[in-house]
């Protein structure tokens, strides 16, 4: 079933642009998105929400939280991403105009299941994001958009978290047109960037070798640090939870705006931190800001990974690596500056003799609170 693959994690990073490509199929019609799932729900009602929240736990969460920025900005909705088992156990205020948007790989874990059913039971609408055909979450949803990354078995989430967020552009787009919140025109210009994705991620799984030849290299490392600013800041969370749980190394991701209040302090020469670098087209606002953090903590002596766009040369006198990822709206960044970090983490442990696919304690679907 791995084909030639070393291990399914290798397989599925690798299909990661098909899981983009197989998301989109049959989802976009003249430049505009079309999502008949959505129809369980009048474009009234969609019309009619004031408010969005996000339920889902772990690498889905993160794809949650990236969809924040496209939701807002493309919708105008208000979005609140929260961790599932927290979600369920306070006194969350919802009403039948707050819709809830759970995301599961699975679709059967418990504490998402149980997040979405106790919002329902207060009354908010619930539309599952879901890569599992027929599985619980989707069943007890008022609608589901399913993810069509094919079956994912290594249990570090990978391909499926690059269709989730491809999903969950398609629901912003959607929820756009039928809000009237974006002109055809910009409608047509996100679609274009989404369907130029998967030949981007077909470019930067060719940072393989490059990324190897790292992981080998800090195969002893106690402990990595990732940063990032608006969408790369989910990105850093998620390239952190994937080295811990696949290498076992102390790793935390951080906003590059809160270094200063803080985290910082953790910096010591030979620290290695990853940056996931805005655009310098795309943000130019926020690029010389994440640039100035990368030169705070070379100060340091902190051993910098930048992970920047092609032709980005202002990175070049103050990272020790860059990792390149090809051009594209900052919407779309994450889902290109992912994968180096999901490859990192995977050869980082494959340097460590571990085992890629069941990393220890953890299981695949999580159906026990
Ligand atoms: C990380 C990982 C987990 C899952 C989380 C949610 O690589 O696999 O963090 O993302 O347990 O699982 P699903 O998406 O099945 O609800």
């Amino acid at each position: 079933e791995k084909g030639g693959w070393s291990s399914f994690m290798a397989k599925e990073v690798s299909e990661q642009p098909d899981a983009v490509a197989n998301t989109l199929r049959g989802r976009i019609a003249d430049g505009h998105v079309v999502v008949p799932e959505l129809s369980a729900f009048g474009d009234d009602v969609l019309a009619g929400i004031r408010r969005i929240v996000i339920i889902a736990c772990g690498t889905a969460a993160y794809a949650g939280q990236v969809a924040k920025y496209a939701i807002e900005k493309w919708a105008q909705v208000p979005v609140d991403v929260e961790l599932s088992h927290e979600f369920r156990y306070r006194d969350p205020v919802l009403s039948d105009d707050t819709l809830v948007v759970s995301i599961s790989q699975s679709g059967e874990t418990m504490d998402t299941l149980m997040a979405v059913k106790y919002a329902m039971s207060l009354g908010a609408k619930a539309i599952s994001i879901c890569n599992t055909q027929g599985a619980t979450i989707p069943r007890e949803s008022d609608a589901v958009i399913y993810t069509h990354a094919g079956p994912e078995v290594a249990v570090a989430s990978t391909k499926a978290f690059v269709a989730q967020i491809t999903a969950l552009y398609l629901f912003a787009l959607h929820l756009a047109r039928v809000r009237g919140s974006l002109t055809e025109a910009e409608q047509a210009a996100q679609v274009a960037e989404l369907q130029a994705i998967p030949a981007k991620i077909e470019t930067v799984l060719q940072v393989e070798d490059e990324v190897r030849q790292l992981a080998r290299w800090m195969s002893d490392t106690r402990a990595v640090l990732f940063l990032g600013r608006h969408v790369g800041f989910p990105i850093a969370l998620e390239g952190a939870l994937k080295l811990k749980e696949l290498a076992y190394i102390h790793a935390e991701g951080f906003a590059a705006g809160e270094l200063k209040h803080g985290p910082i302090a953790l910096i010591e020469p030979g620290q290695p931190v990853f940056v996931v670098v805005p655009s310098p087209r795309g943000s130019a606002h926020l690029h010389p800001k994440v640039v100035s953090n990368i030169q705070e903590i070379r100060a340091r002596g902190a051993r910098v990974i930048a992970i920047a766009e092609v032709g980005d040369a202002a990175v070049l006198p103050f990272a020790d690596t860059v990792i390149r990822i090809p051009l594209a709206a900052p919407l779309f960044e994450p889902l290109l500056a992912v994968v180096p970090l999901q490859i990192f983490a995977m050869e980082l442990a494959i340097a460590k003799g571990l085992d890629v696919d069941q990393p220890r304690n953890l299981a695949k679907s999580v159906t026990v609170e």
